[in-house]
């Protein structure tokens, strides 16, 4: 099911929406949750809500090869986001399994669960319910292009690949996970290779959205750069509202 002809949030009409995609490892969850907390918004990661169908299908002993039973799954699984002083806490039918989502095991099966058209479909009502909602930085892949292209700020973060291993890398094993760099270098590889190449919602930019390269920057600077193009265009929203007579009906692009 799609309906992303009745997306409509936000340019003004709910809360602000903030987009920020990108690949594994350009700093999309460190700058999400930053930001989120600099201007008082919710954060939530979608990522961790195919992690947790995926977590759900490990469990079951579901191979990812069974595309129609993960689309059974995904249709009759319930998975609930919790936003909460920064973090993003995620319920699998109920259980809070939010510290079980970033295991290299997880890791290493995800980007094959979220390439399956159903699979997506079916957890797409979740991610534009809590976007509708407002007042939100959501972080993912087509957070811009397809789960909120009505978002008022869309950020499409990039760095070298070199860099992006190494930041998983030093992630993972603050995490306590033992990894090895080679295992993570073509890890990497494919879960690029499958996030921009799936025929359904592929990595990519939106057409209004404003990339920005983290390579070689410190995480505060990628943030206040961040957080300097939210203020800018949620400023000029406002004073467009203002204009318009307070009516605040920018039109989407999408
Ligand atoms: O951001 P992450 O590493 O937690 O994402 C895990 C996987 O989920 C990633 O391989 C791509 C997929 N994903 C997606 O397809 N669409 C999103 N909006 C978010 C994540």
């Amino acid at each position: 099911m799609d309906t992303s002809n009745n997306v409509r949030a936000s340019k003004n009409d709910a809360g602000p929406v903030v987009a920020i995609d990108g690949p594994a490892g350009a700093g999309k969850s460190t700058v999400a949750k930053a930001v989120a907390k600099i201007f008082g918004m919710a954060y939530v990661s979608t990522g961790l809500i195919y992690r947790a169908l995926t977590l759900k299908a490990l469990r079951m002993g579901i191979d990812v090869r069974e595309t129609e039973s993960l689309v059974r799954l995904a249709e009759t699984t319930e998975v609930a986001v919790e936003p909460n002083e920064g973090e993003c806490r995620v319920f699998l039918d109920g259980e809070d399994v939010t510290g079980e989502l970033t295991s290299p095991e997880i890791g290493a099966y995800v980007s094959q669960v979220a390439e399956i058209p159903g699979v997506r479909s079916a957890l797409l009502d979740i991610q534009r319910a809590i976007g509708s909602k407002g007042s939100v930085v959501m972080d993912g892949r087509d957070i811009g292009t397809v789960v909120m292209p009505c978002a008022d700020v869309k950020i499409f973060l990039v760095a070298d690949f070199d860099e992006r291993v190494r930041r998983r890398v030093a992630q993972a094993r603050e995490r306590g996970y033992d990894v090895v760099e080679e295992t993570v270098i073509s890890e990497i590889m494919h879960r690029d290779k499958v996030d921009s190449g799936r025929t359904v919602a592929p990595l990519k930019p939106a057409p209004d959205s404003i990339t920005i390269d983290t390579t070689g920057k410190a995480p505060e600077e990628t943030i206040m750069e961040v957080a300097g193009v939210i203020c800018e265009i949620l400023s000029k929203n406002k004073d467009t509202k203002e204009v318009a007579g307070g009516k605040g009906d920018t039109p989407c692009f999408m």
